[in-house]
């Protein structure tokens, strides 16, 4: 089954009637014409004088939306990141309906859109991750975890529990955990749960700032570590750029932030012609061969859009593209390990790789078929095109002068790695169905490690999607 955050219930019965679709001429100077079209009016074309500092990348939009410190989707709400109020006991539930339902009731009692899948599986998820960090530590170097974006800290306290448990007892003493969140409550409440009971108070540790900002991380250390990410590509920052046809220069997306006109307050968008650095280089590093970055099906549509020299639209991971930028030149011996959503369904925004656009209000949850109303009580995510991530962690670790088979890296579906180091037993239903291996079907981890990183019994292969 393919999920999104939300439980499996709740996927595809909600339906929205908003319905703002923008477009723009081609920006010229500080001056230029625009076109919004809204739904149910006809085609409105208002030139409007644009002044250059009221616009901003769309990367820079979405931000706002998400991590402003006053109104952003992260920043304002508590409970951005749902919480369990007990984990689940698995075992007593009887099958697929009765798990289906059990979450069905925890959504509509809380606040909370959704459930990352390390909440509802805690603690096993978390446990399957210190698994393989155990496995592939090796022993003659202190142990050091970073986590980005830690939500709830439900992670990072799992993670430390198991070991606590498990792992050598001088291991446990002198791992650190260092977390690095952007959200201030999102940073008390992991500091509150991963402490809770005076526990991990050596090991644990919170920042809270961007983990993009490489001054954030001082100078670069040559260290061998884990940075985990899960569930952050997707709430990170992407562009937006076009092209009318596939022989046509591509055109980056602006947003005005308007305070006149038709609808006041409504954004739209504005197209220049390239000239943002970390677009040029996003669009770049995701070229190449089409053969070997991408899937079939995304070949064969390529190849179609270029036959009949069609308009092209395409959301491109820029904010990933800054964070692996900055996490190779601060920690370039660092072992990642991502896990995101590699599909999402039910997404009402047009281009290649557009997010959903989520809300939840008085308990009903609302998809929105624009990201320009977006501020403050609404969730934007991505998709993660995992050859996409391979080739720009790969290209970003060659920047920083190693060389291209200077990391093994690896692609796995979820359920592939849950297998390798899950208890997969606490997690089975009594009718033999089992959520962690067969729900977030479309969900995958990507593990990338300096070349003879790993420890040999668990290996990845130098490039390429392959099993770990
Ligand atoms: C969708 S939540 C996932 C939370 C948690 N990892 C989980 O799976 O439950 C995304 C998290 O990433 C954080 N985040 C997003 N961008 C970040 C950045 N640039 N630096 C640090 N944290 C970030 C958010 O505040 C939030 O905690």
């Amino acid at each position: 089954m393919l999920l999104r955050r939300f439980a499996s219930g709740l996927v595809s019965s909600r339906k929205s009637n908003s319905a703002v679709i923008s477009r723009s001429d081609l920006f010229q100077g500080l001056r230029c014409t625009r076109w919004t079209s809204h739904a149910n009016s006809s085609t409105q074309v208002q030139p409007v004088p644009v002044v250059e500092a009221d616009i901003v990348l769309v990367r820079d939009f979405i931000y706002s939306a998400l991590y402003d410190e006053n109104q952003g989707y992260f920043s304002a709400r508590s409970s951005a990141v749902g919480e369990l109020p007990t984990p689940i006991n698995f075992n007593s539930l009887e099958g697929k309906r009765a798990y289906t339902q059990y979450i069905d009731n925890l959504y509509k009692r809380g606040d909370s859109s959704w459930f990352t899948p390390v909440e509802l599986f805690q603690p096993y998820y978390g446990y399957a991750l210190a698994e393989f960090i155990l496995r592939t530590h090796s022993s003659s170097n202190p142990l050091i975890i970073y986590e980005i974006g830690g939500g709830t800290g439900t992670c990072a306290r799992n993670i430390l529990d198991y070991m606590k448990a498990h792992a050598p007892r001088t291991l446990y003493e002198t791992m650190s955990y260092k977390s690095v969140e952007i959200s201030g409550e999102l940073a008390k409440k992991q500091y509150q749960k991963v402490t809770k009971g005076d526990e991990n108070r050596k090991q644990f540790s919170v920042e809270r700032r961007n983990a993009s900002d490489r001054s954030g991380w001082g100078a670069a250390k040559k260290e061998s570590c884990f940075v985990i990410m899960l569930e952050v590509l997707d709430n990170l920052p992407h562009d937006l750029v076009h092209r009318e046809t596939s022989r046509s220069p591509w055109m980056e997306k602006w947003v005005l932030e308007r305070t006149d006109g038709e609808v006041p307050g409504l954004p739209v968008e504005i197209s220049k012609p390239l000239q943002d650095d970390l677009i040029i280089r996003c669009l770049e590093a995701m070229k190449g061969d089409p053969a070997q970055s991408r899937s079939v099906t995304r070949t064969l549509k390529n190849m179609v859009v270029k036959l009949l020299n069609a308009s092209e639209l395409l959301w491109i991971p820029t904010g990933c593209l800054k964070l692996l930028e900055t996490l190779h030149s601060a920690r370039p011996n660092m072992t990642l390990i991502a896990s995101d959503f590699s599909l999402l369904p039910d997404v009402r925004l047009a281009g290649e790789g557009a997010p959903l656009v989520s809300s939840k209000k008085g308990g009903v949850n609302k998809d929105h078929a624009t990201y320009l109303e977006a501020k403050g009580h609404t969730d934007i995510f991505f998709p993660t095109d995992f050859s996409v991530l391979q080739k720009l962690d790969h290209l970003c670790s060659a920047a920083n002068g190693n060389t291209k088979t200077s990391r093994r890296s690896s692609v796995v579906n979820s359920a592939q790695f849950m297998d390798l180091f899950a208890d997969t037993g606490k997690t089975l239903t009594r009718d033999g169905y089992n959520p962690l291996l067969e729900d977030f079907s479309n969900t995958k981890f990507y593990i990338s490690t300096p070349a003879g990183g790993f420890k040999s019994d668990v290996g990845t292969q130098s490039t390429g999607s392959h099993s770990i």
